[in-house]
């Protein structure tokens, strides 16, 4: 709009009345309000500039100076083993009947089974019934359904800062719910005995929100978390929720990372663990309570590396909940395909054992070669019990302290190296100079190729 004004700027009346004319048929676009919002804000900030790194992407002998988008939570480092094991069932079974027809919205009984059996040896170590279990087309759209059918339009969700930006969007754009990021703490070395969120805090948060007329509906953790890699202790997990279901608020626990666990006792970096916390799934409580107020969401996406296949779960022992989303989830359904060729690999108990294991050293192993070099650097970072990244502390080299100076220095990073890491912005969290690394979307050999790369951008900074 801007250009076209300058264009035209010395032109008659003519032109201004044709500007006007344009200006009113850009207002006049055809959307509803709702529709105006979603056009005019992407879903994370980072987009435009990830896909002119993925168009320029690192290869050792193609492309040497290339980038390394590692801003997208993605896991690359073992999709050949199942890439494998997914062509040999889509070539040698027959695909049954049922793949063509509607089945049940959330899910097909068989797929739910298998789902629950794999939960339940894997993650859970309970043993769960397919009867809990609800699918839909990954977590964003299980966190949309089931905000949707807790909260109402303007109801708070509270969630420990910093956390995952697009829960902004899922729980906002359609629910109509609105975020309220809890600080539990402010300088990185404060989440190193564990994620440090109190019940003051809440109890405070709760008073905030409803002095604002507003209701505190839903309390959202994410365990292993995005993007500190803390978790939440056993412990942790039974006060919180005896004080959700105290006060009628739904706690439900994130654990898509959950099955991405860092080898903590691996030498060179056991001494960052100097009082372990140990992961227990929430799963196990709930199985224990059977309470209406406590929910688990899961998908496939990370651990499995899948996240185009779009898969992923509530699990609830809220029956209500199940059946309302039997009954409003058509729209967000996973396809029958999908969930039978899923349902093929985690039928396969054995494949899959050997499969997470091997994911879980390959994470490890880039895990390590990360903090290595940040211990070298001396840039702070938090020591990860899970999940894909790294949150690490660069704010010593902020121009300004400031959304705009943490966005400056990205951009410098990016420029510079050609790392792409996700900024702290839309993270909620209130102290800036704090990025995420993704550290599964290389595999090992270009990871330590950005690793020098980040290294000689510190020391350059630093003036050595
Ligand atoms: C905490 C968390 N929840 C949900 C999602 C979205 O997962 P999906 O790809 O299954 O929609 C992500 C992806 O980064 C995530 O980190």
């Amino acid at each position: 709009m801007i250009e076209i004004y300058v264009f035209l700027k010395p032109a008659s009346v003519r032109s201004w009345l044709f500007l006007l004319l344009l200006s009113s048929m850009h207002k006049d676009n055809h959307l509803s309000a709702r529709g105006i919002s979603a056009a005019a804000k992407p879903s994370r900030m980072d987009l435009e500039i990830y896909q002119e790194a993925m168009d320029n992407r690192y290869h050792p002998d193609r492309n040497p100076d290339g980038a390394f988008p590692m801003n997208v939570a993605e896991n690359h480092l073992c999709w050949e083993i199942l890439q494998e094991k997914i062509q040999s069932i889509t070539k040698t079974k027959n695909i049954p009947d049922w793949v063509s027809s509607y089945g049940d919205p959330i899910g097909v009984l068989s797929f739910r089974e298998a789902t629950a059996r794999f939960l339940s040896k894997f993650l859970i170590h309970r043993e769960i019934s397919a009867d809990t279990l609800a699918f839909s087309a990954g977590a964003t759209s299980v966190i949309e359904m089931t905000t949707f059918l807790l909260a109402d339009h303007g109801d708070i969700a509270v969630i420990p800062a910093p956390s995952y930006p697009v829960y902004t969007a899922d729980i906002g754009v359609i629910p109509g719910v609105r975020r309220y990021d809890l600080q539990t703490h402010t300088e990185i070395d404060e989440l190193k005995d564990g994620i440090p969120i109190s019940i003051d805090q809440l109890e405070k948060a709760k008073k905030e929100i409803e002095t604002m007329g507003s209701r505190f509906r839903m309390l959202i953790l994410t365990s292993p978390d995005n993007p500190t890699g803390g978790i939440y202790s056993e412990s942790q997990l039974s006060q919180l929720a005896d004080w959700c279901i105290e006060n009628e608020i739904h706690l439900i626990v994130n654990e898509i990372y959950g099955l991405s666990p860092i080898n903590i006792n691996q030498p060179e970096i056991k001494s960052d663990y100097p009082d372990p916390i140990r992961f227990v799934s929430f799963g196990q409580l709930m199985v224990q309570r059977k309470n209406p107020y406590l929910h688990f969401w899961y998908s496939f996406s990370k651990d499995l590396g899948i996240s185009g296949f779009r898969i992923g779960l509530l699990h609830s022992y809220n029956q209500d909940l199940i059946n309302g989303y039997r009954n409003a989830g058509l729209s967000h359904s996973v396809s029958n395909y999908t969930q039978w060729v899923l349902q093929e690999v985690l039928e396969d108990l054995d494949f899959m054992e050997k499969y997470i294991s091997t994911n879980q050293k390959a994470l490890t192993e880039s895990y390590v070669k990360v903090v290595s070099c940040l211990r070298e650097l001396h840039i702070p970072f938090n020591p990860s019990y899970g999940s894909l990244f790294v949150w690490m502390d660069m704010s010593a080299f902020l121009s300004e302290n400031s959304d705009h100076g943490q966005e400056q220095l990205w951009l410098e990073i990016f420029e510079k190296t050609g790392i792409l890491l996700t900024p702290g912005n839309g993270f909620g969290h209130s102290k800036k100079g704090l990025f995420r690394m993704v550290i599964s979307s290389l595999n090992h050999q270009a990871l330590g190729v950005a690793m020098n790369r980040l290294k000689g951008f510190v020391l350059q900074k630093r003036n050595y």
